[in-house]
């Protein structure tokens, strides 16, 4: 008996490296939530997996370098494929390949399917530690992700050489649900989020501040998976070195104060409010006028409270769906449901910014989610772009008139 299809076809790239032993694997789960499957081998990747498997497992031919010629009908055949699929994976996609599709190379049967491809784009990494964490890696993911291709993983276990580190493939069911994710992408068309991410600076003269080591990494992952789906984002940044998120507004803003007034500029349109902003608490009374001289002796620095933005937003925005962070050292559960509480947010999302593996800087989050009214959720560590996909789910079901898709049950 033939199984139900969604109508929706997949390319799925493979590349070579040894996460590709994974494709059979991939195909047969993809196909099982209802994905049509074309496969499209890299010369490299041809050693790791054979044509004929994917073949078999896929039931649709697999492209290769011997189709980069003229098609049927005068079109060439990477054209065609690039204008049935809806969606193009890469999995796994190696150093070189995350580079050429950055660059937009066209030397194989894969590069010139995707460079004639519109649609939504995911990649899944997989590659050693020591060539994830290369700066030129990071330059790649980092133009990639600006122009809205979404990076799935890699995630952190036993590597091909035997080691522990970051570099492995996502594993096979959140690659099948960051497909399915994107075709829920219609799920916050027409809803406005705004996501404040990011430090705040606060000046003690011109050239000292006080802050924090926030990147603004998980506020920017937020806004980027919700513009991918489909929602109007608004996002305001502390000083951080992150590039816009493609399909977002950005506003750049240095302090507390500076945030707070845009904050409320722009609210009282919001749907949901994102705080993931590590406000600074407290500013200097005044920032002195003049670099302060070390000659003169040690300052004495007179503090002030800067406002609680979370706190303001029920007064300015009070239909908006509020969401807070908690930073906190260790698990405090206790004192994230106070928060949650105190600060009149719907949801609280605590995370402990003690740990190196997590919070601060890092490219994973591990939080858990409060609400009013319901028991605490742990969503445990992964990368902060599948975190904000898995908030957004939990957030999205918060808002009148969703359907939206379940992000625990995963
Ligand atoms: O930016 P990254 O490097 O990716 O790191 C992410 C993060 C650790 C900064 C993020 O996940 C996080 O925890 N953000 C909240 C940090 C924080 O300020 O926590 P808090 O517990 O001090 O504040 C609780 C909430 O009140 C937060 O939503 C905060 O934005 C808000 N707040 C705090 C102080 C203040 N004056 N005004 C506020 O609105």
């Amino acid at each position: 008996m033939e199984a139900r299809t969604s109508g929706r076809r997949i390319l799925l790239g493979v590349t070579g490296g040894i996460a590709a032993y994974k494709s059979p694997e991939l195909v047969r789960r993809l196909r099982d939530a209802g994905f049509e499957v074309q496969c499209i081998l890299t010369p490299t990747a041809a050693a790791f997996v054979s044509a004929l498997t994917l073949e078999v497992v896929s039931g649709s031919p697999v492209l290769g370098e011997e189709y980069l010629q003229p098609g049927v009908g005068g079109a060439e055949l990477h054209i065609q494929a690039a204008a049935r699929a809806d969606l193009l994976l890469v999995a796994p996609a190696t150093a070189h390949t995350l580079a050429a599709l950055a660059l937009g190379l066209a030397d194989n049967m894969l590069l010139t399917t995707a460079l004639a491809f519109t649609g939504p784009v995911l990649v899944a990494p997989a590659m050693h530690a020591a060539m994830w964490n290369q700066p030129a890696v990071a330059a790649r993911v980092a133009e990639l992700c600006a122009r809205g291709v979404e990076i799935v993983g890699p995630v952190e276990g036993a590597l091909a050489s035997g080691e522990l580190g970051i570099g492995r493939m996502a594993e096979v069911p959140e690659l099948v649900a960051a497909v399915q994710r994107r075709f829920a992408a219609g799920l916050l068309a027409g809803r406005h989020l705004l996501v404040a991410a990011g430090p705040t600076h606060e000046p003690i003269d011109p050239v000292r501040f006080l802050g924090n080591r926030s990147s603004g990494k998980m506020g920017f992952a937020l806004a980027a998976e919700a513009a991918r789906r489909g929602a109007r984002v608004s996002l305001i940044a502390g000083p951080v070195a992150l590039p816009t998120p493609a399909g977002v507004e950005r506003f750049d803003v240095e302090t507390a104060l500076e945030m707070e007034a845009r904050v409320h500029a722009l609210a009282p349109s919001a749907d949901v409010i994102v705080l993931a902003a590590a406000v600074a608490d407290f500013r200097p009374l005044a920032a002195a006028p003049a670099k302060i001289k070390r000659s003169a002796g040690v300052p004495q620095i007179e503090l002030v409270a800067n406002p609680d933005i979370l706190a303001g937003l029920a007064a300015v925005a009070p239909r908006a769906l509020r969401v807070g962070f908690a930073a906190e050292t260790g698990d405090d559960d206790a004192e994230a449901a106070r928060k949650l509480l105190a600060k009149g947010a719907h949801l609280l999302v605590a995370n402990d910014v003690s740990r190196s593996d997590i919070g601060f800087g890092s490219d994973q989050n591990e939080v858990t989610v409060h609400w009013r009214d319901r028991e605490p959720l742990r969503l445990s560590r992964r990368p902060k772009s599948q975190l904000a996909g898995d908030l957004l789910d939990l957030i999205t079901r918060e808002l009148p008139g969703s359907d939206p898709v379940d992000a625990t049950a995963r």
